[in-house]
This record gives C-alpha cells, sequence and structure tokens, in this order.
C-alpha cells in the first residue's frame, strides 16, 4: 500500500529504499596513531567525472566517520560477489573491524580491503550534516579496479547481480 508523507518514520523511509538496489562498499580511513577503520555502505555515489568526485553518506558519531572527517582522506572498497562476510564484519558496531584481517594500502597509503572490485582513494573536499548523516564529497586521488561479479544489496539482503549479456549503453565507454 502506498504511504503518505505523514507516515514517513525511518522504518518506512528504510523498506522504501530497499527497493533501490545498489552494491556494497567499505569506506576506509585511519586514526592519527595509524590504526585502520573502516565500514560498510551502500551509499556511495559517483557525483561528478571531471572533477572526479564521488560521496557517501555515514551516521554521526560511527568511529569510522569521525576518523574520515578528522583525516581528511579516505577510500572506497567496492566489495565482490564472495567479500559478504567482510561486508557483515564491517557493519558490526562496537569493534575492532580490521582484527586478524591485514589491510592492503592504496598509492596514498590510505588502507584498502584487499581482494575488492575497486579503490578509489580520496581526499575529503567537503562534509556537510544532512538529518542523521554527514554526506562527505571525496575528490578521487587514484583509482584500480579489476573485472569480476559484484555484490548486492536489496531489500535488505545481499545478493547477487544477473549479467543478462546487453550491450553497453551508447554513452558508456
Ligand atoms: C549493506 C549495508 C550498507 C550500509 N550502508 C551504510 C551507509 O551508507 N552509511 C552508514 O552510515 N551506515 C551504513 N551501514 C551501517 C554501517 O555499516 C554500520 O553502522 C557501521 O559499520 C558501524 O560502524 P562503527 O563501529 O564505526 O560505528 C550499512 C550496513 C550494511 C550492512
Amino acid at each position: 500500500m502506498a504511504s503518505t508523507l505523514a507516515s514517513v518514520n525511518p522504518q518506512t523511509m528504510r523498506l522504501t529504499m530497499g527497493r533501490f538496489a545498489t552494491g556494497v562498499a567499505v569506506v576506509t580511513t585511519y586514526a592519527p596513531d595509524g590504526t585502520p577503520h573502516g565500514m560498510t555502505v551502500n551509499s556511495l555515489t559517483s557525483v561528478s567525472l571531471d572533477p572526479p568526485l564521488l560521496l557517501v553518506c555515514l551516521t554521526i558519531g560511527a568511529r569510522s566517520t569521525d576518523a574520515i572527517t578528522a583525516s581528511g582522506r579516505f577510500a572506497v572498497s567496492i566489495l565482490s560477489s564472495r567479500q559478504e562476510p567482510i561486508a557483515m564484519r564491517f557493519a558490526r558496531r562496537a569493534e575492532d573491524h580490521f582484527a586478524g584481517l591485514e589491510p592492503a594500502y592504496g598509492r596514498h597509503r590510505v588502507p584498502v580491503i584487499p581482494d575488492a572490485l575497486a579503490h578509489l582513494e580520496c581526499d575529503v573536499e567537503r562534509h556537510f550534516v544532512a538529518g542523521d548523516h554527514i554526506v562527505v564529497v571525496g575528490r578521487v586521488l587514484d583509482t584500480c579496479e579489476r573485472a569480476g561479479e559484484p555484490l548486492a544489496f536489496l531489500g535488505g539482503r545481499f545478493g547477487d547481480v544477473v549479467d543478462r549479456g546487453h550491450a553497453r549503453a551508447p554513452w558508456y565507454f
């Protein structure tokens, strides 16, 4: 049944936006003492190609959010279909997310998730509060990517993307 605006509570918002299928990424950074931090996100969006900008929306008060705004630098690791355990690990609160997991490091020395489909290292271009999240706009400093199956998220569940073998869209090159 359709919801009216008056009934848009957090549960309704989460349920409705859950119809929007996304990939899954881990945003990583380091604390002033060098300790790596990370959190699972699906709010990743490409903002601009030239200059290269992306954004992520991060919960206010999460350790990774504070570490990113403090360090001014972060990385995004786009997860493969085999990395659901990594997505779960970095979604747990109050845990040393990297315990027992050796991070890889990008060219700009930001910790990243090994074996991810893509890495993007970013400087924080700007950040601002929007409701209960902080929107972090990153200027992409460096990227690397490889072919592979992405991890998907839909309706609160992880899943796979079915490649139907269609031709690429004409504007994609
Ligand atoms: C698939 C998935 C996507 C998520 N996307 C986001 C997101 O975009 N932004 C966010 O703030 N939290 C998101 N979360 C929740 C955070 O991962 C979780 O609250 C966070 O890891 C807690 O980290 P902390 O210990 O630093 O507080 C997502 C969780 C999952 C499982």
